[in-house]
């Protein structure tokens, strides 16, 4: 049978076709364009329709099998996969039901928060508070950047917690980061730039933004002190996305001497750069240096989520712009929307307002370091060769593995044992050059669930060769 695929490729654009096939069939299969079931062509096929090599179909079909999208049976070809219990099950369910679908299989993939500990009541009581009170101004529209008390207090927030250097005028309340990136790219291609200099590895998603916004991603490469400014001045971008303070995925810190030279860069090519602080709640003590954003912040947009701290449902971030630049941010948003939801941003000023997300911050970061324990504790017992790059903060950990491991084997072997985990792969954009790695995300598994996974992750290791 010769099915039939579209898949559009772009043979202008600089990221390799391998990585463009493998992209662009997992977004058809998470926007749902792609069906559970659905047939696909054979990798020969592909290729051929295509009008590329069959190696670049037969590496993205492994990548994506062993990711879980797809399902290749011998004998009958290649099909979309059904999407596994925990992703079956909706987020924001009973915790009974949660509790449920962990039980048949660890996720241990990166990009939700620890929604078990959302603080339902204390959210609650702020909420309630909120339309108690709330009279006529509070239930009409707000301005679109943001209602005034919520922007005060988030900005003496961030002043207090960040060291960030900004005012209630220059904040911008957004519907979690990734509109506050949309909205950045859109003012940059506005002002004439065609790239956009990201993280490789880095976050696949955020990619995916930049290019839809119209910019090129260009990947920099990371390593143990951060983003490769040197990479970066060579690059011809005017304008960076990065995690300063917390890579994404590696952990690693920008060096101090990284962070003085990229804000010499900045101002010499009149750039920006944009810090996405979105896991800083979670620094270690050790690791809270205050916001790049500190140092310029006339060269640095600011932003941060409410994702992980609380809850991704919530679809609230921020952005603290330079006074120059919030103008053109307030332009575009304008004609987008009318703002989020004043109720939500009010309850929001209200939990800094009592202590209660300085409570929550501090009690899961106490958590989640202790899983980090866990992780370093079982890795070195069942991981043997597995070294943990970073620091101590965050909620994932990169595992950097030995060179003869064949990590799609491993991401596939630990899949059969109800681990869902995703190899380095999965982050990285064009930079081959890194050793084999598992990304291992304890954010929404507790410590004895960590431990389990764990155990069962070591199995898989050996099966693939691993120890
Ligand atoms: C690298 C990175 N930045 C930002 C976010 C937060 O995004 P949002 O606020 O749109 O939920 C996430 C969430 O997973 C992330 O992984």
């Amino acid at each position: 049978m010769s099915w039939q695929l579209a898949l559009p490729l772009d043979r202008t654009s600089r990221l390799p076709l391998a990585v463009q096939v493998r992209d662009s069939l997992r977004r058809s299969v998470e926007n749902g364009t792609l069906r559970p079931g659905t047939r696909i062509p054979s990798t020969r096929q592909l290729a051929q329709d295509l009008g590329v090599s069959r190696s670049i179909v037969v590496e993205a079909y492994e990548q994506l099998t062993a990711e879980g999208y797809l399902l290749a049976k011998r004998g009958s070809g290649t099909t979309i996969a059904e999407p596994p219990t925990s992703q079956a099950v909706p987020t924001l369910v009973s915790p009974d039901r949660d509790r449920d679908a962990a039980g048949s299989m660890w996720d241990l993939r990166t990009g939700t928060s620890d929604i078990a500990a959302f603080p339902r009541q204390d959210w609650i009581r702020c909420v309630t508070a909120v339309v108690n009170d709330a009279g006529r101004q509070e239930l009409s529209y707000a301005p679109p950047s943001g209602v005034p008390l919520t922007r005060h207090v988030l900005t003496g927030y961030l002043g207090r917690v960040r060291g960030v250097r900004t005012r209630p005028e220059d904040l911008m309340l957004t519907a979690g980061f990734a509109q506050g990136l949309a909205l950045i790219c859109n003012v940059l291609i506005n002002r004439g730039h065609g790239a956009l200099g990201v993280e490789d590895p880095g976050h696949p998603g955020e990619r995916e933004f930049v290019t839809s916004s119209g910019l090129r991603p260009v990947g920099i490469p990371v390593d143990k002190d951060g983003l490769r400014v040197d990479l970066l001045e060579r690059s011809g971008v005017r304008a960076v996305l990065m995690t300063p303070a917390n890579h994404f995925p590696t952990g690693s810190r920008l060096s101090e001497a990284r962070r003085r030279r990229l804000i010499d860069w900045a101002r010499r090519v009149d750039g920006y750069i944009l810090e996405d602080d979105f896991d800083s709640a979670f620094l270690h003590r050790s690791d809270r240096v205050p916001a790049l954003q500190s140092l310029a912040p006339e060269r640095v947009v600011y932003a941060g989520s409410a994702s992980k701290i609380l809850a991704p449902a919530l679809r609230l971030g921020w952005l603290a712009a330079p006074s120059e630049l919030m103008a053109s941010v307030e332009h575009v948003r304008a004609g987008w929307d009318i703002g989020c939801s004043g109720i939500e941003q009010l309850a929001l000023a209200r939990f800094v307002d009592t202590g209660a997300l300085d409570r929550h911050q501090r009690k899961m970061r106490t958590e989640f370091h202790k899983r980090r324990g866990v992780i370093r504790r079982y890795v070195a017992a069942h991981l043997p060769g597995a070294h943990i790059l970073g620091r101590d903060s965050g909620l994932q950990a990169y595992l950097q593995l030995p060179p003869h491991v064949d990590e799609q084997a491993l991401v596939r072997a630990a899949r059969a044992r109800s681990v869902l985990v995703r190899g380095g792969g999965f982050y990285t954009l064009a930079d081959t050059t890194r050793p084999p790695a598992l990304v291992v995300s304890y954010a929404s598994v507790n410590c004895a669930d960590l431990g389990r996974s764990l155990v069962a992750l070591g199995a898989a290791y050996r099966e693939a060769g691993g120890a």
